[in-house]
């Protein structure tokens, strides 16, 4: 890309990965043709249909007009298992394994490594199974997960864990009695899955509060469902205004899911409007510095760390930026520093001070909202920037470098996507 274009225009947000992945795996619990809409077509939601399809689901994209819908349904005899080629992929794949155990009596589901942001264990995830009743065993790198018949109880989380307490809503859905899960994460998309739960005729209260209380029914009809825009996909779409110094609508972005994130680039200086069902960003002349500390939601989300950071290494001030969620999240700071950026890391904060340029370079994609970082930085820097590994890119952003460039972006892919 070569940076300096100040992004104007209108461009639509896409359906959350973070909502498509458990909703995806949700579809074991009930009989039939499941079908989801505003499906994003990204590579972790093909991993996800993959996993389904290795378990002996039908699980497609549709063609055509119908490109951004899924359909699954459960054809025959289910193989309850996630292979480790599979789950080494992707770790939310350990998704299936609360529907699994709660639909069939059985998983084996491969143990996810560490990952490039963290350790990321699912110690969590266990815990709220074994309360239910099943009997967990790990052996060969897999989670052998059974039990004849799951039994509510009481769930309290010692970590605040959005796929794991999608996990376990999952399997309690299906369990007999009642289940109180306690210091659940409270994430959109928790909240989403729950309404799809619902939908499927679930009895799930309290979700998006840290409270959720479950009461298990025998079975569960298959949906239609269209999955919510993706909020930290419209982030990033309103930190490259802000950042390229723009004007732009984010059609379907949901202030509500955003509260975060816009107090902050109203800090920095932009101006953030409700607009025809989305939220219009216009940069100021100068952006300010800002502080940010990353938290489970309604705090700032770790997902938006690395695009926040890339505001403020051109921003006037200095900015102390905490991430508190994952270990090792800050793996853009050392390319972003190629693009001439002043930040110092201590521990798990980083100082940035505001420069008055970047400068185009060559960088390389770490993980997913890094690439993302690293994008915006060279929408901003002068001259080229071109950034490698950008499949890391794919897992989560639905074709960004053609949104930015109906906007006005000079971007473009060199390599075509696999
Ligand atoms: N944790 C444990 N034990 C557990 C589970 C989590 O100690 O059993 C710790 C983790 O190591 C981490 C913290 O708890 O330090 C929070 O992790 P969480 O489980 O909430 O993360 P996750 O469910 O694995 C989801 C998103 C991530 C997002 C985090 C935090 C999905 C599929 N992934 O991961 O999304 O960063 O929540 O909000 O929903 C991304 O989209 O780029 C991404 C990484």
């Amino acid at each position: 890309m070569k940076g300096g274009t100040a992004l104007h225009g209108e461009v639509e947000v896409s359906g959350a990965k973070n909502a498509a992945l458990p909703i995806l795996a949700s579809a074991l619990l009930a009989d039939g043709t499941t079908t989801f809409r505003n499906v994003p077509d990204l590579a972790d939601v093909a991993t996800m249909l993959e996993v389904l399809r290795t378990m002996g689901c039908e699980a497609a994209r549709l063609t055509g007009k119908k490109a951004d819908t899924c359909e699954i349904s459960i054809a025959g005899n289910i193989t309850p298992e996630a292979p480790y080629d599979l789950v080494k992929t992707m770790r939310a794949s350990v998704l299936v394994l609360g529907p699994l155990v709660a639909r069939f009596g059985r998983a084996r589901v491969s143990m996810p490594g560490g990952c490039a942001i963290g350790a990321r264990p699912i110690d969590q995830h266990l815990k709220g199974l074994k309360a239910l009743g099943a009997d967990i065993h790990l052996t060969e790198g897999y989670v052998e997960a059974r039990a004849k018949q799951l039994k509510g109880g009481m769930v309290n989380f010692d970590v605040i864990t959005v796929t794991g307490t999608e996990n376990v809503m999952m399997a309690a859905v299906l369990a007999k009695g009642r289940t109180v899960m306690e210091n659940c994460a409270r994430e959109p998309e928790v909240e989403e899955l729950a309404r799809v739960l619902n939908k499927m005729g679930a009895k799930v209260e309290g979700a998006g509060t840290s409270v959720i209380t479950i009461e298990g029914v025998e079975s569960l009809n298959p949906v239609d469902h269209a999955i919510l825009p993706d909020r930290i996909e419209a982030g990033t779409l309103l930190v490259a205004a802000a950042i390229s110094g723009g004007n732009v609508l984010v059609k379907h972005a949901r202030p509500e899911h955003l509260d975060a994130v816009i107090d902050k680039l109203r800090e920095a200086g932009c101006t953030i409007t409700a607009e025809g069902g989305g939220l219009r960003c216009k940069a100021p002349r100068s952006l300010k510095s800002v502080n940010i500390t990353t938290t489970e939601h309604p705090g700032f989300p770790t997902d938006m760390q690395a695009q926040l950071m890339a505001l403020m290494t051109v921003s006037h001030g200095t900015s102390v930026i905490s991430e508190n969620i994952f270990e090792n999240r800050f793996m853009h700071v050392p390319e972003l520093h190629r693009l001439g950026a002043d930040i110092t890391i201590q521990g798990h904060t980083a100082v940035v001070k505001g420069v008055k340029a970047l400068s185009g370079a060559p960088v390389m994609a770490t993980d997913l909202r890094a690439s993302a970082s690293l994008i915006l930085a060279g929408l901003r820097a002068d001259g080229q920037t071109e950034v490698s590994r950008v499949y890391h890119l794919d897992r989560g952003y639905e074709r960004l470098e053609r949104k930015l460039r109906g906007l006005g972006a000079d971007i473009r892919r060199v390599k075509e996507r696999a």
